[in-house]
């Protein structure tokens, strides 16, 4: 058997961590995939001498890969969804299967890369591109293919569980946690993408398109951050008994699919709460499994290479036996992506009023006339410190599930009390329970 020839676009941590994986594991690897993977050219807009090619010719170009006769499949690790698309693009339209670990060209160009590659008949390949080196697309479109999928939900930032992490086990507020993952490396200098939420509704948006038959619909996912969340209400979420983690969601509904990413108080004793740190999770719901729960590195050179090798061992071995047909059929008829006015959640909130009586009635009075119903509430004895020295005292309060328009209008209701003198801060709630 002939060895698979790879072209690999980049020379960063991930491909880097290629090369290794491939030269390291490079006996275990031939057998499973059936033929020798070998990496014969690496393209990179920077030279990186001190980095071992095993072999494979550089070039500072990295349009010459796609159509180099040395070239077989080729593997894009530029990121970002402007030249590393046309690559993409390229390669397939030169009859060329393509790996990628690329989120933002899968989200946001995914339906024109497929419809390219399913004429061409290769394989578009993403495994790295969703929660590193966690196999959750195979496990979408292999390990879970006989399911419908109901729903969805996953921790798919680390740097933003990171943040989230050191500011609950520290009682760091924001900015400092974001600067102490930014020293480690686990933020960017500009951390925009990850904080902001965009990495993870990239993200959320591909397993959408595999998990529901959406397409890929990046314009229609629902985006909030981390950015705006504070020590206290990590510290009261703590009380109520919750976590905040930075969760990816995306649930079938009779009307269509709803798809957000935002902060979400998560009851501590779920297994999703006590993922920490930089690890991700992602918690799958399907028809005949129930729930079942994939953990591991959502980034990271090694973590994040082992899915880029895999997804080059499959097209190592579909290229030997008759091609099978795409993982991911374009949708026959892609149902309706939802807007977040159609979701329905339980909710936090954390209201700033006057420490005066009839303060708490008067709010729930404004809950109760939409059918709001209180789940729990914090009286103004457990304030924590640093707010009850003020003259003003929080209500915090977690209702029970509520439709986003009514919650929508119950804030601006209880926000234009007079006795309410600050923001009223208002975080999703989701017991990620079976039912
Ligand atoms: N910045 C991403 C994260 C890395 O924090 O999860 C991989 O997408």
């Amino acid at each position: 058997m002939q060895p698979l020839r790879v072209g690999v676009c980049g020379l960063g941590t991930v491909a880097q961590g290629v090369l290794e994986v491939l030269a390291r594991n490079a006996d275990l690897i031939e057998r499973r995939a059936g033929r020798r993977i070998v990496v014969t050219r690496v393209a990179s807009r920077r030279a990186r001498t001190e980095v071992d090619l095993r072999g494979a010719t550089f070039s500072l170009d990295v349009a010459d890969i796609p159509g180099h006769p040395d070239v077989d499949v080729v593997v894009e690790l530029i990121g970002g969804d402007g030249l590393a698309v046309e690559l993409i693009s390229s390669a397939l339209e030169c009859g060329k299967p393509v790996v990628t670990a690329n989120k933002a060209a899968i989200a946001r160009h995914g339906d024109r890369l497929r419809e390219t590659a399913q004429r061409q008949g290769v394989a578009l390949n993403f495994e790295a591109a969703v929660a590193g080196g966690i196999p959750i697309i195979a496990s979408l479109t292999q390990g879970l293919a006989a399911n419908r999928i109901d729903w969805l939900a996953g921790i798919i930032n680390g740097t933003s569980n990171f943040i989230l992490t050191g500011m609950s086990d520290g009682g760091a507020d924001f900015a400092s946690a974001l600067a102490e993952a930014q020293r480690l490396g686990y933020a960017e200098a500009d951390p925009t993408f990850d904080v902001e939420g965009i990495d993870a509704a990239h993200k959320l948006a591909i397993l959408c398109a595999l998990a529901f038959d959406t397409g890929f619909r990046f314009d229609a996912v629902y985006t909030e951050g981390i950015s705006r969340i504070t020590p206290e209400d990590i510290e009261y979420a703590r009380r109520l008994g919750y976590r905040i983690k930075h969760l990816g969601i995306a649930r079938r509904t009779v009307a269509g699919v709803e798809a957000r990413v935002h902060p979400t108080l998560v009851p501590d004793t779920h297994l999703v709460a006590n993922v920490n740190g930089v690890m991700n999770a992602v918690l799958v719901h399907g028809d005949a499994t129930g729930s079942t729960l994939f953990y591991g590195a959502g980034a990271g050179g090694l973590p994040t290479a082992s899915a880029v090798v895999a997804d080059l061992v499959e097209i190592a071995r579909a290229t030997r036996c008759a091609a099978p047909p795409p993982a991911y059929p374009a949708p026959l008829e892609a149902p309706a992506m939802l807007p977040i006015e159609a979701a329905t959640s339980a909710h936090y909130l954390r209201i700033p009023s006057l420490d005066r009586p009839g303060v708490f009635a008067r709010v729930a009075t404004l809950l109760s006339e939409r059918d709001i119903s209180i789940e729990s509430a914090l009286q103004r004895a457990q304030a924590i410190h640093a707010e009850s020295q003020n003259a003003w005292v929080p209500i915090v309060i977690v209702t029970q599930p509520v439709a986003e328009r009514v919650i929508q209008e119950a804030v601006a209701a209880v926000q234009a009390l007079p006795d309410v003198v600050g923001e009223v801060v208002r975080i999703r709630v989701e017991d990620l329970a079976d039912a």
